[in-house]
């Protein structure tokens, strides 16, 4: 695939591993920045960090819009790929959809997951003000993300209808070309292109496509059956699809839940249920995100880049068997660092239940103790003219954050 495409669209792998090792570089220098530079020093070498990340989801998802909406090349009689312009193969008519719908489906998300873990903290008792803000700053931003999302979610599914049209009877599981298309909500489709089980809406799909139930929607058999997903494949990418309309939608009643107790009270809702769903949603949010990349993936098969190579063309003869080796390692590699990244995140977790628990002293050296935009302790009065330092709480208070 690099081989006979890189020199059309690879500029995306090119930006992405700089932004990536941008990103690196940045999160070391906050992290090993926290006690050694001056807070404001080290809030503004925090800010480039998400530019980075923006810009190595640009490079990702610019080369993933080609492959779904190939340009910016013409063929040459070899059926090699000349007259090259990177314009056009970076701004291709998916790239706008994609991006934006990725870019906050990430920042949705990682507000979820953050919010999630201080959620888990206030279901267990602790109902600081330090897991308050934890919990607030994050989950505010996922609430406000989440009905853009829904929004991002409904163009982007309108853009593939015209786009992509075959993944887009795949997702919807669309058979036969035609108007008044029903809507199933999950449902298995058959060889004989029939539907077993899910639920049925009327005219729906024609609605929600193009606003009318006139509207002509393109089945999978407008192409050979080689040119289209299985109907196995197809059903994998409407159940994906489903679920991550399902998980948005839910995610908008929580934000509803949310938004409705801050307006009224300008507190955070006292039901225990809001916060084990908030819990949830961490983990809803990362398996959505996993529905959005297999309906997008298996939603084009057969082809790689869409129209102009099949996946079995992917890969050359030679490389194709190194393939699970290469396979192997990668998953080998990305369990030991998980693995070791778990371990130091459960051994923080650890040093900060016992310090919590007044069972030991605060490691001088522990996060907890000197956050630099953390909440400051509250003073007794005749204390408080002894300012607390920049730096934050005092280092030696056990439980100070309490
Ligand atoms: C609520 C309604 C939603 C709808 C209708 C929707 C629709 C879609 C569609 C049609 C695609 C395939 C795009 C393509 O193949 O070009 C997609 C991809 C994706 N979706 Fe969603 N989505 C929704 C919500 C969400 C949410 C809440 C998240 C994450 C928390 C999410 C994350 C993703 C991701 C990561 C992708 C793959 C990357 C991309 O194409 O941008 N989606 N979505």
């Amino acid at each position: 695939m690099m081989g006979r495409w890189g020199d059309v669209f690879g500029l995306g792998f090119g930006i992405e591993a700089w932004a990536f090792f941008l990103e690196a570089v940045f999160i070391a220098v906050y992290l090993y920045g926290w006690r050694r530079l001056k807070p404001w020093t080290h809030f503004w070498l925090g800010v480039p960090l998400p530019l980075a990340a923006l810009m190595g989801a640009f490079g990702i998802i610019g080369a993933n819009a080609w492959m779904n909406t190939p340009q910016g090349f013409t063929l040459d009689a070899a059926g090699r790929p000349v007259n090259v312009s990177v314009q056009q193969a970076v701004f291709t008519p998916m790239f706008g959809p994609q991006y934006w719908h990725f870019v906050v489906a990430m920042y949705l998300t990682a507000g979820y997951v953050v919010a999630g873990i201080y959620a888990v903290g206030w279901l267990r008792g602790r109902r600081d003000r330090y897991h308050k803000l934890g919990f607030c700053v994050p989950f505010t931003i996922a609430a406000v993300l989440t009905p853009l999302q829904f929004f991002l979610g409904d163009d982007i599914a309108r853009q593939i209808f015209h786009k992509q049209p075959v993944k887009f009877a795949a997702a919807e599981i669309v058979w036969d070309t035609g108007t008044h298309v029903p809507e199933y909500l999950f449902g298995r489709l058959q060889p004989d292109g029939t539907v077993k089980g899910g639920l049925k809406i009327s005219d729906l799909n024609s609605i929600l496509a193009g606003f009318s139930r006139d509207t002509q929607v393109t089945g999978l058999t407008s192409v050979p059956a080689a040119d289209r997903p299985t109907t196995a494949e197809a059903t994998l990418a409407h159940w994906t699809f489903d679920i991550m309309a399902m998980i948005g939608s839910a995610l908008i009643l929580l934000a509803l839940w949310y938004g409705w107790c801050w307006l009224r009270r300008r507190d955070l809702p006292r039901s225990r249920w809001f916060f084990r769903c908030a819990a949830l949603a961490g983990a809803a949010s990362v398996v959505t995100v996993e529905c959005g990349w297999i309906t997008t993936e298996v939603g084009r098969q057969p082809w790689i880049v869409y129209r102009n190579m099949r996946v079995s063309d992917a890969v050359t003869p030679t490389s194709a068997a190194a393939l699970w080796t290469m396979f192997g390692i990668v998953v080998v590699v990305y369990v030991l660092v998980f693995g070791a990244f778990m371990g130091v995140v459960l051994r923080m977790s650890r040093r900060w239940q016992r310090a919590d628990l007044g069972l030991v002293r605060p490691a001088a050296d522990g996060p907890e103790t000197d956050t630099p935009y953390g909440p400051r302790p509250e003073l007794p009065a005749a204390r408080a003219a002894d300012a607390p330092s920049p730096q934050g709480p005092d280092a030696s208070a056990p439980g100070s954050m309490r």
